[in-house]
């Protein structure tokens, strides 16, 4: 596991979107898995802005999402669908075939998780994937318990991860406690990836994340075991290590 530390978070978010331009310009065609959040939305940025500058295209890119709220349909601006459209789909030039996310009301919820999995082996598997952390340790909506071995299926929310995500919704009663997640195996199939984590908010579970314990309790510790993980930290995420 390498370890880059960054001033702050707008250092982080060049780090990261320089190490995804690398990996456009030399892929011919790169799948991308992503995050929403608000740790990537300064990724999200840097990559539109090089996109404007001439500096990368999204023509040849395939991008797969970590989840998706369930009963939330793609017109809804919490919905991660919306989200992804919002902060980075709609302002490059990515072809809309090549974008998969869970869909969060799909009829036969069992048989979407089973094609989202079957679709990411058919596209060849995730040559990058970008991942936020959890306060509580997860990644994607992996919570902490969740079996190494897990595929992507319907998962219920942590109440903390309900309360953190509460931010983005008018009520509490309004955030969903369902959603369709990549599974652990999944994400650990992908042949890079990449986790990032800003501010004091995250100070502990990136400590906790780099005392290289493995266990289940804390999902983003199987990191450990991947041959080709970076964190990519800011100094306030970093202050406890
Ligand atoms: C998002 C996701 C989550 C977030 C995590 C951190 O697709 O899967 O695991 O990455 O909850 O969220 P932020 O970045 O909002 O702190």
């Amino acid at each position: 596991m390498k370890i880059f530390r960054t001033k702050n978070y707008e250092y982080m978010s060049l780090k990261a979107c320089n190490i995804i331009m690398d990996k456009l310009h030399k892929l011919d065609y790169p799948n991308l898995g992503l995050a929403t959040g608000s740790t990537p939305i300064g990724l999200y940025n840097c990559l539109i802005q090089q996109f404007n500058n001439k500096k990368i295209s999204f023509k040849n890119v395939t991008t797969f999402n970590l989840d998706e709220y369930i009963g939330l349909s793609v017109e809804n601006p919490n919905s991660y669908n919306y989200f992804m459209h919002d902060k980075l789909f709609n302002k490059v030039d990515i072809l809309p075939e090549n974008i998969y996310l869970p869909n969060g009301v799909a009829e036969n919820l069992e048989k979407e998780c089973k094609e989202y999995e079957q679709t990411i082996k058919n596209k060849g598997g995730i040559d990058l994937q970008i991942l936020g952390l959890g306060t509580n340790g997860h990644i994607a909506f992996n919570e902490p318990g969740t079996p190494f071995h897990s595929r992507t299926r319907i998962v219920n929310l942590a109440q903390a991860t309900i309360d953190a995500n509460a931010r983005f919704f008018k009520s509490l009663d309004d955030v969903p406690n369902q959603a369709i997640s990549m599974g652990i195996k999944t994400i650990m199939e992908s042949k890079e990836i990449i986790i990032l984590a800003s501010g004091d908010s995250k100070a502990n579970a990136i400590a906790k994340l780099l005392d290289g314990i493995v266990t289940e309790d804390f999902p983003a510790s199987v990191l450990h075991k991947h041959k080709n993980v970076t964190v990519i930290a800011d100094e306030a995420a970093l202050a406890n290590t």
